[in-house]
């Protein structure tokens, strides 16, 4: 029953997608738990390049069964828009299955992440989905399984028209009528179809969106998304016992980037930053935003391991240190003049948070040719070993291209 989760280890836009993607070729099922259309997974294969927001990366191989279970907020004119976008790149059409739980992303929620100031203030994707979750949460949101009541749904619509104001409701009732007959046969209980699949031995892929740091309850809190994004998401999300996920793989990238607000203590905001957000082309999939970009930061990876327990880890995007002469990690924080592990919870201290670094050796050539370990420059597998050294878990994925063939699987 192997159920492999694949979970953020920093802030999100950890090339997620591109693991996933890649894990997915020999997979049953895909399913994301968390989130919704604030995730952009970019998968980039012969078909082109898919930027994905709900469909689960894994589904676009054929074979692979695509599942948004319950915990995703999920925003139907956004997964029609998504569907049409790979059918126009001839791929075929993902087999997906919707949790009949699942809450709806309504065109108000939008609205309401404007007017209570939310997306400025955290530098939110604006996609309504803080909002679709606190209605879930203050116990009047819409699910899928109500869609089947058409009057429902057309009560539902007045009455948030009542209180939010500023849309008209009766069309949006006739799309979200239109949008279950289109869709009816694949919403379902998502929950029990793969708890089937896991004690019939197939392989599931929980596919984690934005990263641990970005976690409602551990990441840096109110600069988080409004959704569980650590492997505890499964069960959250999914309703899937965690002792079914054998593999935890958390994905980091060989450097740190975040978007939106918040603290980040390797940030940095001069030349070596500039280099990182070129060389990586750190622009948000979702929004198009520059990204924050800094070095490694390993105390914040080890807070994400020993939340995860991971037992492999995937470093992606090795190719754009290339080229430095040196290559600075975070090996511990200063915190008011004292030397710490710790990732605090108040962001008013990780706020003072300076890095300790060391600086290890760069390497020169280009290191997307490499097609195994030994393809590496020295410096390359050093910094690599370094990591897996500093946070007690292996390196068994290493990303050197965004291309998914720029992938070395390099063991467990
Ligand atoms: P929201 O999820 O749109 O509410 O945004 C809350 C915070 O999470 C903001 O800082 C966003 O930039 C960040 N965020 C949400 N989704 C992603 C993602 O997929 N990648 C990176 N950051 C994200």
């Amino acid at each position: 029953m192997p159920g492999i989760a694949v979970i953020g280890a920093q802030w999100g836009d950890e090339a997620k997608g591109k693991v996933v993607h890649f894990l997915a070729r020999d997979a049953d099922m895909c399913v994301r738990f968390n989130g919704g259309p604030n995730a952009g997974h970019t998968v980039e294969d012969d078909h082109g390049t898919a930027r994905l927001h709900l469909v689960p990366a894994g589904a676009l191989h054929p074979g692979c069964r695509g599942v948004l279970a319950h915990g995703v907020a999920l925003d139907p004119w956004v997964l029609e828009q998504e569907l049409a976008e790979l059918a126009a790149q001839r791929r075929p059409e993902p087999d997906l299955l919707l949790s009949e739980r699942a809450h709806l992303i309504l065109p108000h929620h939008r609205l309401i992440e404007e007017q209570e100031g939310t997306a400025g203030r955290l530098g939110t994707t604006r996609r309504g989905v803080g909002p679709a979750y606190e209605d879930r949460a203050a116990r009047r949101g819409l699910r899928l399984a109500d869609l089947a009541d058409p009057d429902l749904v057309r009560e539902h619509l007045h009455e948030a028209a009542r209180r939010v104001g500023g849309f008209t409701p009766d069309p949006i009732a006739s799309e979200l009528i239109r949008f279950q007959n289109r869709f009816a046969d694949r919403i379902g209980d998502a929950r029990s179809t793969i708890e089937q699949a896991l004690a019939a031995g197939k392989t599931v892929i929980f596919e984690g969106a934005q990263g641990t740091l970005l976690d409602l309850d551990f990441g840096t809190y109110p600069y988080v998304t409004s959704s569980s994004t650590t492997v505890h998401g499964v069960s959250w999300g999914a309703g899937i016992h965690t002792d079914r996920v054998e593999r935890v793989i958390g994905v980091a990238k060989a450097y740190t980037t975040r978007v939106g607000e918040g603290p980040f203590p390797t940030e940095d905001r001069g030349p070596a930053g500039e280099r990182l957000r070129q060389g990586g082309a750190e622009f948000g999939a979702t929004t198009g935003r520059p990204r924050r970009c800094g070095w490694l930061d390993l105390v914040a990876l080890r807070y994400a391991h020993r939340i995860n327990r991971f037992t492999e880890l995937a470093l992606t995007k090795l190719d754009v240190l290339s080229g430095l002469p040196e290559v600075r990690v975070c090996v511990a924080y200063r915190i008011d003049g004292a030397r710490t592990d710790r990732f605090p919870a108040s962001i008013r201290e990780l706020a003072r948070a300076e890095p300790v670094y060391e600086a290890l050796p760069g390497w020169r050539g280009d290191v997307r040719k490499a097609r195994s370990l030994a393809d590496l420059p020295a410096a390359a597998r050093h910094y690599v070993a370094f990591v897996a050294d500093a946070v007690g878990v292996p390196v068994t994925l290493i990303g050197v291209g965004p291309h998914e063939v720029d992938t070395l699987n390099v063991g467990r």
